[in-house]
Formats: C-alpha cells, sequence, structure tokens
C-alpha cells in the first residue's frame, strides 16, 4: 500500500476551517486554497532526492545539497485543482503543468472526461495531481487510471479535504500511489457531498453559483 498522510499541521488546520467558513467570499477563498496547496506541497515533496554540489560560499568552497534530476508534473483536476497550482509552483517553478478535465454528474456522481493535455515525457515524470475534494473517489481514480495509461507511475495525489468513503476507494484502486489529505472529514452526504466539507470546491474558487 502506497503511503497516506494526513496532514495535521496547525496552519493547514487554521486555514481549512477558514475555507469551510461559508461566509469566505470568492478572493479569500483562492488565496486560502492555494497557500494550503504550497504548505502540503512541501511535505508532499520531502522526498525528492538531492545530489551534492560544488558552491563557493565568501567563506569557504563547500559541497551542498540541491535537487537533482526528478522531472515533476503538476496535473490539476479541472476545474476545482487548478486553484491548487500556483502554491506548487512556488515550490517547484519549473515544473511541467498538465490538465485534465472531468465533472461529476450531478445525478449518478460519475465522473466524466472533458478535457486532457498532458506534458510531453510524462512517463518519466513525478506527477502531483491535485483536487481540493476526494468525495467518491471516482474522478481521482479516473483521473489517475489515466495517467497511469500513459505510462506514468509515479503519482502523489493531493486533496485539501478527504471523505473517508473516498480515500479508501483510492486507496484500493491504486494501492501504489501517495495520497496527502489536509484534513479526513466524517462522511458523505445522500449528494456525494463531504460531510462537513466546504461545499462545492469549484464553485467556491470561481464563483460560479
Ligand atoms: C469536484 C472536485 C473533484 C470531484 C470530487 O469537482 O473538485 O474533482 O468533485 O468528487 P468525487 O470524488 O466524488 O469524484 P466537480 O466534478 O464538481 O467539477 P468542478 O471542479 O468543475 O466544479
Ligand atoms: N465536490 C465538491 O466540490 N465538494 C464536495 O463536497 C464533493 C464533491
Amino acid at each position: 500500500m502506497g503511503k497516506t498522510v494526513i496532514l495535521d499541521h496547525p496552519l493547514i488546520q487554521h486555514k481549512i476551517t477558514l475555507l469551510r467558513d461559508e461566509n469566505t467570499g470568492t478572493r479569500d477563498f483562492r488565496i486560502l486554497v492555494e497557500e494550503i496547496a504550497m504548505l502540503m506541497g512541501y511535505e508532499a515533496l520531502r522526498d525528492l532526492p538531492t545530489e551534492l554540489v560544488p558552491v563557493r560560499t565568501p567563506v569557504a568552497e563547500a559541497m551542498e545539497p540541491m535537487l537533482s534530476g526528478k522531472k515533476l508534473a503538476v496535473v490539476p483536476i479541472l476545474r476545482a485543482g487548478l486553484g491548487m497550482v500556483d502554491g506548487i509552483l512556488r515550490l517547484v517553478p519549473s515544473a511541467k503543468v498538465g490538465h485534465i478535465g472531468l465533472y461529476r454528474d450531478e445525478v449518478t456522481h460519475e465522473p466524466h472526461e472533458y478535457y486532457c493535455k498532458l506534458p510531453g515525457g510524462i512517463e518519466d515524470r513525478l506527477v502531483i495531481l491535485p483536487d481540493p475534494m476526494l468525495a467518491t473517489g471516482g474522478s481521482a481514480i479516473q483521473a489517475v487510471d489515466f495517467i497511469k495509461e500513459k505510462g506514468c507511475n509515479q503519482i502523489k495525489f493531493m486533496c485539501v479535504i478527504a471523505a473517508p468513503e473516498g480515500l479508501k476507494a483510492l486507496q484500493k484502486a491504486h494501492p501504489d500511489i501517495e495520497i496527502y489529505c489536509g484534513c479526513l472529514d466524517d462522511h458523505l452526504n445522500e449528494d456525494a457531498y463531504i460531510v462537513p466539507g466546504l461545499g462545492d470546491a469549484g464553485d467556491r474558487i470561481f464563483g460560479t453559483k
């Protein structure tokens, strides 16, 4: 089983509580999602490989670590995953960015794909797959299926809030990937919304309601 990390950092928890608040408006919601993504990225990328390189400081020459080799791609699940991209790119500005467009059918809750464009050489990249919400898990499972079909097997899925149902489904469907969650919530309601959750992440990021 791949690693699952529920991030319990107080800064992340504090910002998620602000996100949940129904009075938090679009502008603040966007800023918070980006900040949370950056904090989560810091944790999710802690195992990036480094190599020692020579550096001359004003005092001495030394061999010191720098990131080595690993090519990254950030592939948000549209729309809501877009809100997390800039936070991650602040940590790894040269990462390539792909997009997977999925929407959930309102009645069946099944994901439907409407767009996909991935960076070249995806099979050799470490893919960070952000989406704020992991509800039934259908969207994340389909996105991972798709990336794997393209030959990539190094995937870190990152969500702000997960439902236990979605987390279990994703772990079962893709036991090899790493999963990072800002918070594990209580359950899904009859409309497959996360409880207590934060509502519709895409609508809150883009102000569409
Ligand atoms: C939301 C969310 C996830 C999905 C999670 O997107 O951003 O992609 O639902 O639900 P699931 O785990 O049950 O699949 P939505 O389909 O509402 O599209 P949007 O981002 O365009 O609003
Ligand atoms: N998608 C969302 O945006 N929110 C939920 O609670 C579930 C799916």
